[in-house]
């Protein structure tokens, strides 16, 4: 067993308490989206998990089809936990989802209570654990009602296989309309995932607002820009990067000429602030009170190190903000 580090919880500003809600989550959360799949090290994903925990780093977010393959980061999740973790685990905050493709047939993917319900019990299986603490609804399914997809969330808190009730990339409206359906079946929506980062500002005219209106936390992915908003590509393509190691989401023709440009600046700008551009991205994002938590991914351990020391400054002057803007090409 990992022997955690005594003193994991000396920051208590590390915690941001989400929505109306009990629960508080640390600023950083770790994703196992990737670099813990069945493909990957064993022994660099252990690293990476035991070291965000020493970090007080609470929350680990998986989902059914993290891998690849589909289903093993799962499966390495639950032997971190039998070898290292284990002994702690209500000290974490573990979440999985359903919603993507995951078997063939028509009751693998989406949102039926069907698909959900057998999903969890899988993950579950995969894990060694008796219950997750935040089962998603990983996209909202727009030809399923609503009703039966909440209701599965409700199904799962109710029958002690999930503690809390989540939604994922939901647009505004439906997230309203899910919100009403779950308060009303007493399984209250904790927390949406939604991504979010200087690249990608979706959630900005109206979801944030929202969430904000109904009590929702967030905890928002991808807020590095899946690593364009760090200095990993600015010589290059490193050979033990995302893109030339995994080439399903992010593909070397997203490092266009604009993004560097724009993330070379910003990059001169985090210096001015005495933090590295990952860092600054982080903060960013963490400077709307709804925003609970920035979900990260790590290939390193030295990333995690470097993404918990953004909290050391989340705080943005007006000009700061304004800067921002200017390099991303947005008016004031
Ligand atoms: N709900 C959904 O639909 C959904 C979708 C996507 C993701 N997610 C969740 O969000 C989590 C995070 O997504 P993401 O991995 O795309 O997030 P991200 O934090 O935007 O990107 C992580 C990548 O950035 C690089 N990186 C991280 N810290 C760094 C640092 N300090 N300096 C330089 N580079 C650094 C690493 O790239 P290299 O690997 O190149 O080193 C790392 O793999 C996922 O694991 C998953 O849990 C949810």
């Amino acid at each position: 067993m990992h022997s955690p580090a005594a003193n994991r919880y000396d920051s208590p500003n590390f915690y941001r308490r989400c929505g109306h809600s009990g629960v508080r989550l640390p600023l950083i959360s770790l994703g196992l989206w990737h670099n813990f799949g069945g493909v990957d090290s064993y022994e660099n994903a252990r690293a990476i998990a035991c070291h965000a925990f020493d970090l007080g780093i609470t929350c680990f977010d998986l989902a059914n089809n993290y891998g690849p393959p589909d289903g093993s980061a799962e499966a390495t999740f639950g032997k971190i936990l039998r070898e290292e973790l284990g002994q702690w685990r209500d000290e974490m905050i573990i979440t999985t989802k359903a919603g993507y493709y995951m078997w063939p047939g028509p009751y693998g993917e989406w949102g039926s209570r069907k698909y959900l319900l057998a999903s969890l019990d899988q993950s579950l299986k995969r894990m060694g654990l008796p219950y997750v603490d935040i089962f998603y609804s990983h996209r909202f399914d727009p030809e399923t009602p609503l009703e039966e997809t909440m209701g599965a969330l409700a199904h799962a808190v109710r029958s002690g296989k999930a503690v809390y009730a989540g939604i994922s990339n939901y647009p505004a409206a439906e997230t309203a309309r899910a919100a009403k359906i779950l308060r009303e079946l007493g399984t209250p929506c904790l927390l949406h995932q939604p991504r979010y980062s200087m690249l990608d500002r979706w959630v900005e005219p109206q979801l944030l607002a929202t969430l904000a209106a109904e009590g929702i936390g967030a905890t928002v992915f991808s807020p590095l820009a899946k690593g364009l908003l760090t200095d990993r590509y600015f010589k290059g393509i490193p050979a033990d990067s995302r893109i030339a190691r995994d080439q399903r989401f992010l593909r070397p023709e997203h490092v266009t000429d604009d993004v560097l440009a724009k993330t070379r600046k910003l990059n001169d700008l985090a210096q001015s602030r005495t933090q590295t551009l990952a860092q600054m991205a982080l903060a960013w994002v963490l400077r709307h009170p709804v925003v609970t938590s920035a979900l990260i991914g790590a290939s390193k351990v030295q990333q995690v190190d470097d993404c918990v020391g953004a909290v050391k400054n989340l705080n943005f002057s007006v000009e700061e903000l304004a800067h921002i803007e200017s390099i991303l090409g947005n008016k004031p």
